[in-house]
């Protein structure tokens, strides 16, 4: 395995950051937001690429053939990412979003205090994923191993320390949860679960076409939650990564469509390790009213 393109890490404001993304972190600071724009954001590995689906979608009447036309990251751009080793598939996100026409919809991985302040200033709104912290972690491990640009996860043991310290890219899974949920009633913010989408993905996205201000069919509906199905998107490669080449996302390493289900930490964590997660959840999340299902 090629490590030599593993990046390493810095801090933005006291946030854990890859060292390439902290390099530009001041002109993502200053990114221009529209009105319009309309915001994902998430911890990595919460949902992003099911939610960028699904909004992609909704944004388009539900037109399968549109939602062909190109893989996710260049559909719905990364505001935070840098460009990547000079291949031309592969701009920085703030070189897609000049080039894209309104509305546009963006991806996010920063935690609330680093959003650009455009975002507040223009009232945009922001449809933020969250996911149980116990699978976030088992899903960001697994990413990390196959991810090559990430730092080396070390083992599963070695990997949740650190994920429950925060010091793992985009910092501590904790504060941004928590962050957004305690803004969420004073900005245009839509705060969704993973568990719920699993649970029931057409009420969740039934609320995503509300808060979109779109009208949609009953019957485009039902095509958009088998479209956004997890055993669909792993085999659309416009959704489930494989256009990236192996010396950034290894998928024989572990698919970046994994899973996709709650619960999957069971397989994961001992008994030891899952006390001392939820002894550190109870002290972190202690003055939200926040709360997470880890089943379903
Ligand atoms: P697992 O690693 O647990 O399988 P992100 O897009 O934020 O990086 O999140 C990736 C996680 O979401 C992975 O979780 C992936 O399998 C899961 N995922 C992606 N599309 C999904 C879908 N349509 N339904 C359920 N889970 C999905």
């Amino acid at each position: 395995m090629d490590s030599s393109m593993r990046c390493g890490m810095t801090r933005v404001e006291g946030v854990c950051m890859l060292e390439p993304f902290a390099h530009i972190w001041s002109r993502v600071c200053a990114f221009q937001a529209f009105s319009d724009d309309l915001l994902i954001a998430t911890y990595p590995k919460a949902g992003t690429t099911w939610t960028q689906e699904i909004v992609d979608l909704i944004n388009n009447d539900g037109d399968v053939a549109l939602s062909q036309r190109a893989p996710t990251h260049l559909r719905i751009p990364f505001l935070d990412i840098p460009k990547i080793a000079d291949l031309p598939q592969f701009p920085s996100g703030l070189e897609l979003l000049e080039k894209m026409a309104s509305p546009r919809t963006i991806k996010t991985h920063l935690p609330f205090q680093l959003i650009p302040p455009s975002f507040w200033d223009q009232n945009c709104k922001v449809i933020y994923v969250a996911r149980n912290g116990k699978d976030n972690a088992v899903s960001y491990f697994h990413f990390d191993r196959m991810n090559l640009l990430q730092p080396e996860p070390g083992t599963w043991s070695q990997y949740l320390t650190r994920f429950m310290e925060g010091n793992v890219p985009w910092g501590s899974w904790f504060d941004h949860v928590k962050r957004f949920w305690d803004e969420r009633e004073n900005h245009r913010i839509l705060y969704l679960f993973y568990e719920d989408m699993k649970e029931d993905p057409r009420r969740e996205i039934l609320k995503i076409v509300e808060f979109m201000d779109k009208k949609l069919d009953d019957e485009v509906i039902d095509n958009i939650v088998d479209r956004t199905s997890f055993n669909t998107m792993k085999d659309n490669k416009m959704s489930n990564y494989t256009t990236f080449p192996a010396t950034i996302f290894n998928h024989e390493i572990s698919p970046f469509m994994r899973k996709g289900t709650v619960g999957d930490w069971k397989n994961y964590f001992t008994i030891n390790q899952n006390k001392l997660f939820d002894s550190r959840y109870k002290l972190e999340m202690e003055n939200t009213s926040l709360q997470f299902r880890t089943e379903i």
